[in-house]
């Protein structure tokens, strides 16, 4: 079963709703809607970008294209702390793919996913200017370098009892 189960509220439909609204008819109205959408879910869930479609009639396609081109928009929910591990080349040569899986076990969720609890989520990206420090992990802005998987534990161990 996915981790990652949407919960949206009536609120947050609410607000969507009014941001539909005030954008329907527009020619770039899904950009915006899009925006006002991530910022009521912190995501883009697939059930939100099809109320998007269906409101704004567009197809389901352009809106998944739009919102999977932009980096500004997540299809996966974060968690409160984000895990963001570099798989660019240096810190791949220097085995970042060890420190995500390791990270993934000691989690027990994957890369893309945010635990139920909603403490934790986890992606990858690309080189983060940060070479000389590979392989490079950060969580929630904090750059942990010349990483080894048995760091991993003791390092999210701090962010657990936070
Ligand atoms: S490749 Fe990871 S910081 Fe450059």
């Amino acid at each position: 079963m996915s981790q990652n189960l949407f919960e949206g509220t009536e609120g947050q439909m609410k607000d969507l709703l009014k941001s539909i609204n005030a954008h329907r008819g527009e020619a770039g109205a899904l950009m915006p809607v899009l925006h006002d959408a991530q910022t009521i879910y912190g995501y883009l869930p697939a059930e939100v970008q099809t109320v998007i479609a269906e409101e704004l009639n567009v197809p389901l396609a352009e809106v998944y294209g739009v919102a999977t081109f932009y980096s500004q928009f997540s299809l996966t929910p974060k968690g409160k702390h984000k895990i963001s591990v570099c798989l660019g080349t240096a810190c791949y040569v220097k085995g970042s793919d060890k420190i995500l899986q390791a990270i993934e076990k000691e989690l027990r969720i994957s890369c893309g996913e945010c635990t139920p609890d909603k403490k934790f989520s986890i992606e990858s990206c690309r080189c983060v200017g940060a070479c000389g420090l590979a392989p490079v992990m950060i969580i929630d802005g904090e750059v942990y370098g010349k990483l080894k998987p048995d760091d991993v534990a003791g390092i999210l161990d701090k962010y657990i009892k936070d």
